[in-house]
């Protein structure tokens, strides 16, 4: 038989090295798969099964990730998660896997640089609120230098679970509840994170969690079971991961939700039937925290070595932490239960990834000063643009912002006016409390002499406690206006912080209620990392700014919304529910059998703030919008356009959103989806035009239960602001279709 190409490469490839004596797989002009196939073909089985184990190592401050941390580190581990704040003992136990293992495999470091390592930029959910892709990409890719220097070369990250209950502690971590709006949030930060080349100096692999359907959790309760039907699956919570593997995100974290009966960490159609054999992904799956272990207790594996079994022919490739692969991998080898060629593949994604890092050539982390590495100016400021546009103005009446010139005191109220670790967020990596701007520093440098600056604290972030009120009335009785700056603790959101309503703590409320008793014009300021119940706050504000949790460079960017230096560009990318029974509540539902009826009678059905909501201090008017054709036929693309006119004094950002509405298909659509959008500066008086080039196979089709894209001619809306226009799809059997997937 003759040998194939690949072999004679090999072949080819391996004389040489062994003439240089050095091993084919360590040759960096070698192509990429002939080093994994060289180096699998010298490992022994233990080696195998070591790179698909990782383990933990430093100080463990997470209080949901029980588990020890390693010290005497086996140099033949796949990876470690590594909780160090510098690179020195990386470089430490790197030098021993690469001296002292037999073959010298280097270990892959990850950490959770969630928005940001040590230059903290605001939390995904307000990120998605800046409608700025670009600047997304930008902080991440802040995030994803610092990451690498302090010895990291894989985060866990971009979070792109859709989220729609604000109950859920991880709905902060999101990018909010729109699969569009995420799927482009998520591939900006992995392009951020992985730059050019994963073996750019500034680069880190990304990793798309939790894989898949996270946020569905039951009540909002975490690690609760979801239920989501194919058709769900499919429309809502795959599209983001797709465009998330298009953008070449080196990995996946497997959940710890189970999908309907089928756990997401032993989910082999979705795994392997759609990750691997219809996506094509070349990279790796790691499991969560002890989440193949978790199988256990979610009634589908009775033991360890079971769910190991379950786990890993599903396809997840590595085990984090919970050591059953590297206890009972070998065990289910020698029963036949798992094949070699499994264990290869596993093996060989795992390598992939490693080689494409460039860790064989670059194992070691320089160790630059800790004032090069973390918090340059340039990076602050990356981080403050971020928290700039994604602040949201709420609410402003009688012209209570901006601030007004005729304001000569203002009253700074509230347990975060002069707090810095909750404007951290939740997952704020190594970021330090005495790095955060706070928001008394903010404005004191804002309004500096020409206001007069009062604060009172008030009360606690909850409790019962009123002792603070009489101060605050003073300060507030003093003043022309009243800045009230109120919201969650960092820790009330992210994992394991689900919370039973969205309501702010009564002391909170109360003392809004004393102030408001002083007939001074009341400013809202929330930092949250979630929508909040806002119904009984929301009357005695006369503005209200959504800051969210901004990270370290909050104060200023906040500073000047109030002062109008800024003009605030936000639009909410998660609805606001007016209370929280409303749960769960998004645009983008189907429609009700009975529109007009069936709606709560106790209360609106209508959120408080919509998706897309958003104030300026400007206006926009939008003209008439147009289509380029009525009628799409064939493999054309239709083009709808809108004049927008700054009408009001100031320069202003305005996002423009389109939708698409099918009407009448063969599955209900929901009302409405999320197609495009874009963010464009205009300047008092100045018209821009807004486009959107529909591409049927794109915008118009939509999946059936096993992925499958599906076009069915008929009317059509596309809808802009508060216009709707139609067009017809109509039947062409010459239009072109993507071809339907590998069916389970
Ligand atoms: C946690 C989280 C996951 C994180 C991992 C490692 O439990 O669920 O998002 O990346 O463990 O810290």
């Amino acid at each position: 038989m003759k040998p194939s190409i690949f072999t004679l490469i090999l072949l080819i490839f391996g004389t040489i090295h062994i003439a240089q004596g050095l091993p084919l797989y360590k040759d960096k002009n070698a192509p990429l798969e002939q080093r994994i196939e060289d180096l699998l073909g010298q490992m022994t089985t233990e080696e195998k099964i070591q790179q698909l184990n990782q383990l933990s190592f430093g100080v463990n401050l997470n209080p949901n990730n029980k588990g020890e941390a390693v010290n005497d580190v086996d140099p033949q581990v796949g990876s470690l998660i590594y909780l160090n704040e510098n690179p020195v003992e990386r470089n430490a136990i790197q030098q021993r896997a690469m001296e002292k293992s037999r073959l010298g495999i280097p270990i892959l470091f990850g950490f959770d640089t969630i928005h940001g390592i040590k230059t903290v930029y605001p939390i995904p959910l307000a990120q998605a609120c800046s409608w700025s892709p670009p600047l997304v990409t930008q902080a991440a890719a802040v995030a994803a230098r610092e990451t690498k220097l302090t010895g990291i070369d894989w985060t866990f990250s971009p979070m792109i679970d859709v989220a729609r209950d604000s109950r859920w502690g991880r709905i902060a971590e999101s990018y909010g509840e729109d699969p569009y709006a995420i799927s482009i949030f998520g591939a900006a930060t992995v392009r951020g994170y992985q730059g050019a080349s994963l073996s750019d100096s500034g680069s880190v692999a990304a990793c798309l969690k939790h894989f898949v359907g996270y946020g569905v959790s039951e009540g909002g309760r975490d690690y609760r079971a979801t239920d989501i039907s194919a058709q769900a699956l499919w429309e809502t919570y795959l599209p983001p991961f797709e465009a998330g593997v298009k953008a070449g995100a080196a990995t996946l974290m497997s959940g710890f939700n189970d999908i309907s009966g089928v756990p997401a960490s032993a989910n082999r159609y979705l795994l392997t039937e759609v990750l691997k054999q219809q996506w094509k992904h070349g990279g790796f799956v790691v499991s969560d925290w002890n989440s193949v272990e978790q199988l256990i207790a979610q009634g589908v594996a009775k033991d360890r070595k079971e769910a190991g079994l379950k786990s890993f022919t599903a396809g997840v490739e590595m085990n984090m932490v919970d050591r059953i692969y590297a206890d009972h991998l070998q065990e289910l080898l020698l029963e036949g239960k798992v094949t070699m060629d499994s264990i290869n593949d596993a093996v060989s994604r795992v390598l992939r990834v490693k080689f494409r890092l460039g860790l064989f050539e670059q194992p070691y982390t320089p160790i630059v000063p800790e004032a090069e590495r973390y918090l340059r100016p340039e990076d602050r400021a990356v981080a403050a643009k971020l928290a700039e546009e994604s602040m949201v103005l709420l609410k402003n009446e009688r012209a209570a912002l901006p601030i007004s010139s005729k304001v000569k005191s203002l009253a700074l109220i509230g347990p975060l006016v002069k707090d810095q670790e909750n404007l951290l967020g939740c997952w704020s990596g190594n970021g330090k409390p005495k790095d955060v701007e706070t928001i008394f520093e903010g404005v004191t440098r804002e309004f500096g002499d020409n206001v007069k600056l009062s604060y009172a604290r008030g009360c606690d972030f909850d409790g019962t406690d009123e002792s603070g009120f009489a101060d605050a009335f003073v300060a507030a009785s003093n003043a022309d206006a009243v800045v009230v700056c109120i919201g969650e603790k960092k820790a009330w959101s992210g994992e394991n912080s689900s919370r039973s309503t969205i309501a702010l703590p009564a002391i909170q409320e109360k003392l809004v209620a004393r102030l408001k008793e002083t007939g001074k014009p009341i400013i809202l300021v929330l930092s949250n990392g979630r929508p909040l119940e806002l119904q009984r706050l929301e009357p005695m504000a006369d503005a209200i700014v959504e800051m969210w949790q901004p990270g370290v460079a909050g104060g200023t960017p906040l500073a000047g919304i109030l002062s109008g230096r800024v003009n605030p560009s936000g639009r909410l990318a998660i609805t606001f529910p007016l209370v929280t029974g409303q749960i769960p509540i998004y645009y983008g539902m189907r429609s009700s059998a009975r529109p007009n009826d069936g709606n709560y009678k106790d209360i609106s059905t209508e959120p408080l703030y919509t998706f897309g909501h958003g104030l300026s201090y400007t206006s926009f008017d939008y003209g008439k919008a147009t289509l380029s054709n009525s009628k799409l036929a064939g493999d054309q693309k239709l083009t709808v356009q809108v004049p927008v006119t700054n009408t009001g004094s100031v320069t202003g950002q305005e996002t423009a959103f389109w939708f698409i509405s099918d009407p009448v298909c063969s599955v209900s659509r929901p009302m409405k989806e999320l197609k495009h959008f874009e963010k464009k500066t205009i300047n008092p008086g100045e018209t821009v035009v807004f486009t959107f080039q529909i591409d049927p196979m794109r915008d118009l089709s939509h999946p059936d239960s096993t992925g499958r894209r599906l076009l069915e001619a008929g009317d059509f809306h596309v809808r802009i602001k508060d216009q709707k226009l139609t067009f017809e799809l109509v039947d062409d059997d010459d239009r072109p279709t993507v071809p339907a997937p590998v069916t389970p």
